[in-house]
């Protein structure tokens, strides 16, 4: 029993570790994302894709006391980008398609200074495969746009 047991857990690590990606612009895929929750939602109608923003504990905490001026050291926040895809049984409804990529904004004003206090990274596709864009200078130079919100587009999702 005890065995199985140790094998299970055994066979969950090296899973998990094999899964890794190679780090995007130095910072590391966050193992956790995928239990992170939903701070808003996004569709783009020029490229036809639905996106997903999602924060870690730190960010959430900081979104939902309204406290994102600046947002906290210690926040991530997570984008999952799909292609619309119309839902077999219901075609009007737009639902996930293919992963086009999934990205984040890791909040550390010393470390990231000179790209606004926010390291930016990126894996595309369901491979994961690692942006390396020059320490996420080009994300920075468009996130710009939202300096007055400390480089962040998104606005918590209204709720009552
Ligand atoms: C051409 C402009 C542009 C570039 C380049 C860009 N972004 Fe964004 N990003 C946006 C916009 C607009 C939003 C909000 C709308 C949305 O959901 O897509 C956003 C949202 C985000 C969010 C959710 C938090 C927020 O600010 O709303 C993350 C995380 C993010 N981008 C990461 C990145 C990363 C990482 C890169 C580079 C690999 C990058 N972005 C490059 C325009 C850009």
């Amino acid at each position: 029993m005890t065995k199985y047991l140790l094998l299970a857990v055994l066979t969950g690590f090296f899973t998990q570790a094999k899964a890794a990606p190679a780090p995007s612009n130095g910072i590391d895929l966050p193992r956790t994302y995928k239990n992170w929750r939903v701070i808003g939602v996004s569709h783009r109608d020029d490229n036809q894709s639905l996106r997903a923003i999602t924060g870690n504990a730190t960010a959430i905490q900081a979104a939902r006391k309204g406290k994102t001026d600046p947002w906290p050291d210690g926040t991530i926040l997570g984008k999952l980008v799909w292609k619309d895809s119309r839902h077999p049984q219901w075609q009007p409804a737009l639902v996930p398609g293919e992963l086009v990529h999934i990205e984040f904004m890791v909040k550390d004003s010393k470390k990231y200074a000179a790209t606004g206090g926010w390291g930016f990274a990126r894996w595309r596709g369901m491979k994961l495969e690692p942006l390396n864009n020059d320490g996420g200078k080009p994300c920075f130079e468009c996130h710009k746009a939202a300096a007055s919100t400390d480089h962040v587009f998104t606005r918590p999702a209204p709720l009552p």
